[in-house]
């Protein structure tokens, strides 16, 4: 297969979108590297929080979040344990996943999707039927999972949403992550793993209970919770930086004025998860949906894609209005009283938010 185009792809891995970063930090950095690691720990946090480098290349922060989670989940990678990062829907598990097997082993591919349908084979090995057929077991006709990969090459496998996979095909991690050998008894031999291979697992808290880890599967790992933005600014900050990134990466035209959109957004969403106004005057109910600062991005780039293509240009109230309310009402009945209470009680006596309070009015009908 020939390589498409870099700037035509919908969305670059995090190596590729951040590859000059990720080389200037391998040119600088003089720290030790464990085995098999493109950068040492010290650059790979960098490369996560952002900082500038002594030849004055500024690395972008990719997470904004306390450095010692980061210390230490880069820390557990560099062990014989494997990494667990756990948190609620939206507090970047996955893309956290992401940029830290891009720094470590330079790939961020080899990766498990976790459902209720994911099989052994994705975490062991499968077969070729054609070629098991004609050629009976061999090691041609193995095909390999992205763990028994990330074993042979001594880099990071992702395995997302850990705790949806059923518990029979979660032990197949065990002995990976214990014995850091695969058998293979089809072919009489094993693969035994490379240093530098480790595991990072991303799971929901509100998946607890689908499929609870068992306790000897969590011995394996390290688990680092990701905390929800501590305060209203650093969040604005987040959805800032991430609608800037999607919007440039989706080629949608420059929308100015977003700063004032972006900051009600988050508002609400803050209120409305934490359950009082951001002066804790006011109690409100909560809706059933996370409101996650994932979903307030999502809200401002629809707001935006709205405003340039059929607004004037500028992202006002109205553009991400309908975006909020599909945000909240998941549940159409119980979430529409409380948006209702919120909508009347708080916004509409809000200064300087009447525009936003109409938008808001007008679309929930
Ligand atoms: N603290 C943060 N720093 C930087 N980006 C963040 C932060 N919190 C959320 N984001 C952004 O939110 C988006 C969603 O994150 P992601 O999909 O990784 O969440 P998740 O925790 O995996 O959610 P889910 O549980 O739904 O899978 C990403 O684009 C990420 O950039
Ligand atoms: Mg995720």
């Amino acid at each position: 297969m020939t390589e498409p185009d870099q700037s035509a792809l919908l969305r670059p891995h995090a190596e590729q979108a951040f590859a000059e970063e990720l080389s200037a930090l391998d040119r600088t950095d003089d720290r030790p590297r464990p085995p098999s690691w493109r950068l040492s720990p010290w650059a790979v946090v960098t490369y996560l929080l952002g900082g500038t480098l002594n030849d004055g290349t500024v690395i972008t922060p990719k997470y904004v979040g306390p450095r010692r989670l980061v210390e230490v989940a880069v820390a557990t990678l560099a062990t014989d344990r494997a990494l667990l990062l756990l948190g609620v829907p939206g507090t970047a598990k996955t893309w956290v996943s992401e940029h830290l097997s891009a720094a470590i082993s330079g790939s961020s591919t080899l990766l498990v999707q976790g459902t209720a349908g994911t099989a052994e084979e994705s975490i062991r090995y499968g077969w070729n039927y054609a070629r098991l057929l004609a050629e009976g077991p061999t090691a041609g006709a193995l095909v390999p999972s992205p763990v028994l990969t990330a074993m042979e090459t001594g880099t990071i496998a992702r395995v997302e949403e850990l705790t949806r996979i059923p518990a029979d095909v979660q032990d197949a991690l065990i002995t990976i992550l214990s014995e850091k050998t695969l058998p293979i008894p089809e072919l009489a031999t094993e693969v035994q793993a490379v240093k530098g291979f480790n595991v990072i697992a991303t799971a929901n808290d509100r998946d607890r209970g689908v499929n609870e880890l068992s306790s000897a599967l969590r011995r394996r790992f390290n688990t680092v919770v990701l905390p929800l933005p501590a305060s209203e600014e650093e969040e604005v900050g987040i959805v800032t930086r991430r609608v800037e990134q999607l919007g440039h990466s989706l080629e949608l035209p420059p929308v100015p004025a977003a700063a004032e959109e972006i900051r009600r957004v988050v508002r609400v969403f803050r209120e409305l998860r934490s359950g009082a106004t951001e002066d804790g005057r006011t109690k409100l109910k909560s809706p059933s949906g996370t409101l996650s600062t994932a979903e307030a991005i999502s809200v401002i780039t629809s707001g935006a894609a709205l405003a340039a293509h059929f607004g004037d240009g500028t992202l006002r109230a109205a553009d991400v209005a309908a975006g909020i309310l599909g945000s909240v009402l998941k549940d159409p009945v119980a979430d529409a009283v409380v948006w209702n209470e919120y909508l009347e009680a708080v916004v509409r006596e809000r200064e300087g938010w009447a525009d936003f309070y109409r938008a808001c009015r007008e679309v929930s009908g």
